[in-house]
């Protein structure tokens, strides 16, 4: 960590929370996040507080522009080989999704994708995301493995995710995907028996934080849900799910009675279970670049808000459902489709989306003690979602360092002493 002071002055606004110490925002709390103009003080890599000290070791001038916490994308497939370009083509002449996967493209094509592809080559594809990802202001984000598809090829990719991890600046979470698809000449429950007899050497490599299914008629089932809970639950993991994507399979209620931080999808929600869900301590997980281009249906946002819900944002950057790796845009899709106010997205990529990662008391939200991962937006917060598809990001901060900054006159507002 730095044991260096930044100090940025005059901002035009500064998301804050109303307390600090909240470990979501949900129901009132969402729209009494403070916009106050302001300074903020950075020492050693942590948020000092509201307030000028000329001098630091680094000032910035931030008049003009909105700080914002690093944006927190907890649901991406990094890292993965290659694109599928060519389904994009099919889906847009209206094959669906589960026909082109029946016909050995989607995961099986990603798959055979990354089992061709050198270690090396996985890699500097994912940093070159990262690098966007970054730029885009994204400071932290999680990894799934899941084009493994094999004992093997999983492990290949949770060791490629660790990897990616230690190039990368940002802060990466692992999430272990066991149950994707089903692999050839397995059946979904001979591949939980296979997943099962993994997770020694996956607790063993002590990087992943979660598990994960995808519950889906050419996947998994609530019963295989279930028992992915049971190994989470029994291996001190978080159980994350892909629920309720192209299909009701009412796997909502599976996952909350499994213990599940969070259900993510959520396009075909069946309304009984809205109000369940609202009350719930899990994440509801809006992925709307995969909802957009693949045609699905939307998911119920504004309900589940409304219902006091712990809602969040993600790109679910992968090659298959979302190509698409800012955050920005995803506010900007968030924001219009379900509708959403921007205090609403605002909450949802940042303190929301740190819980469902497990590090909100680090992260997340601006307030004493947190690590420094900060944004300076070249504008008002609310142009994020109505510029839509533009990147405000002037400069990006990570624990106080500044990781990225845009061009010249983005460098001209920061004074190194
Ligand atoms: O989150 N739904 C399942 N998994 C991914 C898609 C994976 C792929 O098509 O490669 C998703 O949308
Ligand atoms: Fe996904």
């Amino acid at each position: 960590m730095s044991a260096r002071s930044l100090s940025l002055h005059g901002a035009a606004q500064i998301l804050r929370p109303p307390s600090d110490g909240l470990p979501w925002l949900r129901g009132h709390d969402i729209s009494a996040q403070t916009l106050e103009p302001g300074d903020l003080v950075v020492r050693d890599g942590l948020i000092a507080g509201l307030g000028g000290d000329r001098g630091s070791d680094i000032v910035v001038d931030a008049r003009g522009c909105a700080i914002v916490p690093g944006f927190v994308d907890c649901h991406t497939h990094l890292p993965f080989a290659g694109w599928r370009e060519g389904e994009y083509e099919q889906k847009l002449a209206g094959v669906g999704y589960e026909s082109i996967s029946r016909s050995g493209g989607g995961i099986a094509a990603s798959a055979r994708a990354l089992a061709e592809s050198s270690d090396e080559a996985v890699l500097a594809q994912a940093e070159e995301l990262a690098a966007e990802m970054l730029a885009a202001g994204t400071t932290s984000f999680e990894t799934k493995s899941g084009y493994g598809l094999s004992r093997a090829g999983e492990l290949r990719a949770l060791r490629l995710a660790r990897e990616l991890g230690s190039r990368v600046a940002q802060t990466t979470l692992s999430t272990g995907l066991l149950a994707h698809a089903v692999p050839a000449g397995f059946t979904a429950d001979e591949w939980m028996a296979e997943v099962e007899a993994m997770i020694p050497e996956v607790l063993a490599s002590g990087s992943v934080s979660a598990l994960d299914i995808f519950v889906e008629s050419i996947a998994f089932s609530n019963r295989q849900l279930e028992r992915m809970g049971a190994l989470a639950a029994a291996g001190g993991l978080a159980l994350r799910t892909h629920v309720e994507q192209f299909a009701s399979h009412r796997s909502v209620p599976v996952a909350l009675d499994a213990g599940a931080r969070s259900v993510d999808h959520l396009s075909m929600l069946a309304p009984e279970d809205v109000p369940a869900l609202g009350a719930a301590a899990c994440a509801a997980v809006l992925l709307p670049v995969a909802e957009f281009m693949g045609a699905e249906h939307r998911a119920p946002g504004r309900a589940l808000l409304d219902a006091g819900a712990l809602m969040v944002l993600a790109t679910d950057a992968n090659p298959g459902t979302a190509p698409v790796v800012s955050m920005p845009l995803v506010i900007g899709l968030g924001a219009r489709l379900y509708p959403m106010s921007v205090r609403e997205t605002l909450a949802a990529v940042t303190l929301n989306a740190a819980w469902t990662l497990g590090f909100e008391r680090t992260r997340g939200s601006i307030e004493p003690g947190k690590q420094a991962d900060l944004l300076l937006l070249d504008g008002p917060v609310e142009a994020i979602a109505y510029r839509l598809g533009r990147n405000p990001v002037l400069a990006a901060f990570i624990a106080g360092e500044p990781v990225f900054v845009r061009d010249a006159a983005a460098a001209a507002r920061i004074t190194r002493r």
